[in-house]
This record gives structure tokens, C-alpha cells and sequence, in this order.
């Protein structure tokens, strides 16, 4: 399906009923990502899962982006669908710092977080220095070689070894992001603001889920975070890296049922 928001189209899929749930992908990835969660939770809420700006099938203007714009973005998708009641917002990995954006700019609007693969803090100077780097990559080679590069550290050596399929679909996703796209997500993570300090402010309830073998983010980070929130549970899934609503979707799932479950209704 698809919704104008101000001046672009935003491409989504929505389903199930109940309490709002909105997902938003990591890079360099689009809403396919959330195929198990649209899935297999439909019994649990209303989800309803988008592709970012310059990602998927969503329109992909000039970057740069910034991950305020894209929680905005997010809240004027929310608006389109006239839901009004406050939202269950998940995000993986780069949209973990999209939902923390959402709950800085629309903290009346969230109902609780789901921070999954991601991480409070901003980069460092070597880790801008790495996003120009990836931009400089896509420009020159293409996206597929941005996929060949990052493939190996998205998945736990297990699913990458062992489950062509998947890895398949995760290449394909990330092969196909636009390269404005790609290269607007990349400016939107290198100057992304450190939330660090928001954490301890947060009274909503905030489900943290990291897979034990995230190559890209560390599970410490999830637990920094953990330690931080007033209001916070950590799941820690075994046998899924980066991926880990993909690698260990029962796991994911049976997770966000529950954590929904506890504080809605
Ligand atoms: C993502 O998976 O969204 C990104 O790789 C996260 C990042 O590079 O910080």
C-alpha cells in the first residue's frame, strides 16, 4: 500500500488488529525485513510496517536525510492511517535510532519501544569517517558491493552458513535500497544525535531484544541501555546475530507478545 505523506509516497503493509505497532527497518534494507513480524503477529496488534524514505518501493529524494525526518515521516504515515492512539514503536538497528528520534519528537505518541540490534549512543569519529567511506563504495561500485561487504556481519555465522534462502533475501533487500537512498540513511546515521542522555528519561516501557551474535552492534550496547532505562527488559536471543527478528523469528516474536501483553490493556 501506499500514502502521501507532505511531499513524497510511502510504500507499507499493514496487519492485524489492536494496539499500533510500527516497525521501521535497519539499513540498507526495507520492510520486507519485517515479514515474520506482519506475519505471525496479527493476533497481537496492528502492524504496521513502512519503508523509509529512499528505501523499498517508498520515493527517494536527494539526500541528505536526518533521523528526525524520518520519525517524522513515521508519525505522518501514522497520521495518514488516522491513528490517533499512542504506538507500540519498534526499531531495528538504524531504526532503533529512528524510534529514539520518534519518542524525542513524539513522546506523547509512543506507547512503549522496542530497541532491537541497536544502540543509544552516537557514532564516533571513526565511525563517520566509515560512513563516508560506505558512501564513497556505493557511489563507485554499486550497492551489490555494499551487500557483499556487509552479508558476512548481518547474520550469525550459523544463518550464514547455513540458510542460503535467507541469506538470499537479506542480499537482494540490500542490493536493491536506491543509492540516494543508501546514501541519504548513511548521512542520517553518521550525524545522528547521542541519546544516551534520553534513556534515563524514558518512563514508557522498552523492550530491548539483541541477538548473542551481533557482529555490527555488540549485545553490550544492549545492555548499556538496559542498565540506563528506568523501565526495561532485555532479551538476549542465543543462535541470531544483527538479524534477529529474521534469524529467530519465534524468539522475536513470543518476545514482543509478551512484553505487548504486560502493560497494554
Ligand atoms: C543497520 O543495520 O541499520 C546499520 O548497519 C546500523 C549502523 O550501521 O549503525
Amino acid at each position: 500500500m501506499r500514502a502521501q505523506i507532505k511531499d513524497i509516497i510511502l510504500a507499507y503493509d499493514a496487519s492485524g488488529i489492536g494496539r499500533p505497532l510500527l516497525l521501521l527497518h535497519g539499513y540498507p534494507l526495507n520492510r520486507k525485513l519485517w515479514r515474520p513480524q506482519l506475519e505471525g503477529l496479527t493476533d497481537t496488534a496492528h502492524v504496521i510496517a513502512l519503508d523509509q524514505r529512499g528505501n523499498g518501493e517508498s520515493d527517494t529524494p536527494e539526500p541528505p536525510y536526518s533521523v528526525d525526518q524520518l520519525a517524522d515521516d513515521a508519525a505522518g504515515l501514522l497520521d495518514e492511517l488516522g491513528i490517533t492512539e499512542p504506538a507500540v514503536v519498534a526499531g531495528l538497528s538504524m531504526g532503533g535510532y529512528v524510534a529514539l528520534a520518534f519518542y524525542r519528537r513524539h513522546a506523547d505518541r509512543t506507547a512503549g519501544l522496542i530497541l532491537a540490534s541497536t544502540r543509544a549512543g552516537a557514532d564516533s569519529e571513526a565511525g563517520k569517517a566509515n560512513r563516508d567511506k560506505s558512501a564513497a563504495l556505493a557511489k563507485e561500485k554499486g550497492m551489490d558491493a555494499i551487500a557483499e561487504s556487509m552479508l558476512p556481519k548481518m547474520l550469525a555465522p550459523e544463518t550464514y552458513q547455513g540458510r542460503p534462502g535467507l541469506v538470499a533475501e537479506v542480499r537482494h533487500m540490500m542490493a536493491a535500497t536506491p543509492l540516494n537512498g543508501a546514501l541519504g540513511d548513511l548521512m542520517a546515521m553518521r550525524d545522528r544525535p547521542d541519546s544516551t542522555e534520553l534513556l534515563g528519561g524514558i518512563q514508557k516501557p522498552v523492550l530491548i531484544i539483541h541477538g548473542q551474535e551481533d557482529q555490527l552492534i555488540p549485545p553490550s550496547e544492549a545492555e548499556v541501555m538496559n542498565e540506563r532505562l528506568p523501565n526495561a527488559r532485555l532479551t538476549l536471543v542465543p543462535r541470531a546475530g544483527h538479524l534477529v527478528n529474521l534469524e529467530q523469528p519465534d524468539e522475536f516474536n513470543a518476545a514482543v507478545r509478551t512484553f505487548l501483553r504486560s502493560f497494554l490493556r
